[in-house]
C-alpha cells in the first residue's frame, strides 16, 4: 500500500494588513492586551467584495498545484475545509473545480472548523492509501473577516481572528528513508467530544431553534418561519456572529494539543526529541508556547506565525506549513507534526515524514 507525501504546498494571504491599534477604531482594545494575551501583532483582511474563501483558496492552490509538477486537470478530488463558506450551500469544493476547470471530478466540504484541515488531510490520506485517487487538492480557507463583531461586545473573539488560505496537492509515493522506513503521512489522529459545542460556536442561521414542533409547524406563517432562520433579534442580540467561552476553550486545548502529538508519536514508535518540526493550529501563541513546554521542545521545534495573521483557522496549518517550508525549515527525511484543536470540540494530529 503507498503512503501519501505533500507534493506540492502554495498559500495566499490578502494584502490588507489590519494591525492591533487599527482594531482600536473599532472596539476598546489595546496593542497590549492583544500581544499579552495572544501574541497576535497583525492580521489580513480580505478585499469584502473581491476576494472570498473560495478565491483565496484557488489561488493557494494554483501554487500548490504548480509545485506539484501538474495541472488542475490532473486533480482528481478535490477536499475543502472551512467554515465560511462563500455561501451557506454549496461547499467552496464546487466552486474551486469551476474556477480552475477542472474536470468533473469529486468535491468535499469538511467543517470541522480549526482542525478542519487536519481531519481534511486524513480524508485525503485515506483515498490516495486505497489507491482510488492520485492527485487530491487539499484547500483550508477563511474568510473570518465578514463575519466578526468588531464591536467592544465581541472583542474577546474578533480580535484573534484573521483570513487567509493555504493548499497542498497530495499523491502517493512508496519511497522510503535511507533507513528503509515510511515517507510520507504516518499516521492520522482524529477526535471529537461534543459535550461543549455551544461553548465556541455561531449558531444562527441553523435549524437548533427549540420552538420547531410538528405541532406547531402548520400553524407558522412565512414572516414567522423566516424569523426563526434569521431575524433582527438575531443581529440586535449578536446571534450571527461566533460566541466563544475563551477561558474554558483554552483550558481544552492545552490538554488535548500534547495529547494528541504524544498519540501520534507513540503510535509510530517515536517521542517528542525525534521530532523537526511541529506546526500546531495557529489558535494563540500562549497555548503553543505550553503545548511546547509540555512536550519539552526547543524553539527551533515548533513554528508559529500566530504574530503576523492571527488565527486563519482551517487554514492556518497550510499557512503555517507553507511558510516554514519556503523558509527551508522542513527537509526531506524531517519529522513533522500537524496538531490541532477546535470548535465542536474536534482535535486531530498528522505525523509526517516528509
Ligand atoms: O482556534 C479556535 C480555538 N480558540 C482558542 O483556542 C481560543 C482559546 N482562548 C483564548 O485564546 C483566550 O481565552 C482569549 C485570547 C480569547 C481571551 O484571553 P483571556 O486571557 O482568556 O481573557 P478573558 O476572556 O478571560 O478576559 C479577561 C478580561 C475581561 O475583562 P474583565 O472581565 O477581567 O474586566 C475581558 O472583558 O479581558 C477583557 N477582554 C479584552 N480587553 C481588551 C476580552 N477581550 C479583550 C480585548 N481587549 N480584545
Amino acid at each position: 500500500m503507498p503512503s501519501s507525501k505533500i507534493a506540492g504546498i502554495g498559500m495566499y494571504v490578502p494584502e490588507n494588513v489590519i494591525t492591533n491599534n487599527d482594531l482600536k477604531k473599532y472596539m476598546d482594545t489595546s496593542d497590549e492586551w492583544i500581544q499579552e494575551r495572544t501574541g497576535i501583532k497583525e492580521r489580513r483582511y480580505a478585499h469584502r467584495t473581491d476576494e472570498t474563501t473560495t478565491t483565496m483558496g484557488v489561488e493557494a492552490a494554483k501554487i500548490g498545484i504548480e509545485r506539484a509538477g501538474i495541472t488542475p486537470q490532473d486533480i482528481d478530488f478535490i477536499v475543502f475545509a472551512t467554515l465560511s463558506p462563500d455561501y451557506y450551500f454549496p461547499g467552496c469544493g464546487v466552486l474551486v473545480q469551476r474556477a480552475l476547470k477542472m474536470k468533473e471530478i469529486g468535491a468535499l466540504d469538511v467543517r470541522n472548523q480549526c482542525s478542519g484541515f487536519v481531519y481534511a488531510l486524513s480524508v485525503a490520506d485515506q483515498f490516495i492509501k486505497s489507491g482510488m485517487y492520485k492527485n487530491i487538492l487539499v484547500i483550508g480557507s477563511e474568510k473570518h473577516s465578514f463575519g466578526l463583531d468588531l464591536t467592544t461586545r465581541g472583542r474577546n473573539v474578533s480580535v484573534i481572528f484573521g483570513d487567509g488560505a493555504g493548499a497542498v496537492v497530495l499523491q502517493p509515493t512508496n519511497e522510503t528513508t535511507t533507513a528503509g522506513g515510511k515517507r510520507g503521512i504516518l499516521s492520522t489522529h482524529l477526535h471529537s467530544d461534543g459535550e461543549s459545542a455551544e461553548i465556541l460556536a455561531m449558531y444562527n442561521p441553523g435549524t437548533h431553534a427549540n420552538h420547531w414542533s410538528t405541532e406547531k409547524f402548520a400553524d407558522f406563517n412565512d414572516a414567522e418561519m423566516a424569523d426563526m432562520f434569521m431575524s433582527h433579534a438575531m443581529i440586535e442580540n449578536a446571534q450571527l456572529f461566533p460566541n466563544m467561552d475563551g477561558p474554558a476553550v483554552f483550558k481544552k486545548a492545552i490538554v488535548k494539543f500534547p495529547e494528541v502529538i504524544l498519540e501520534s508519536l507513540q503510535v509510530n514508535g517515536l517521542s517528542a526529541a525525534d521530532l523537526n518540526l511541529l506546526i500546531p493550529h495557529q489558535a494563540n501563541l500562549r497555548i503553543a508556547q505550553f503545548v511546547q513546554q509540555k512536550l519539552g521542545l526547543k524553539d527551533e521545534q515548533v513554528y508559529n506565525n500566530i504574530q503576523r495573521y492571527g488565527n486563519t483557522t482551517a487554514a492556518s496549518i497550510p499557512i503555517a506549513l507553507c511558510e516554514a517550508w519556503q523558509e527551508g525549515k522542513i527537509k526531506k527525511n524531517d519529522l513533522v507534526c500537524l496538531a490541532a484543536f477546535g470548535s465542536g470540540f474536534t482535535w486531530a494530529s498528522a505525523l509526517i515524514r516528509w
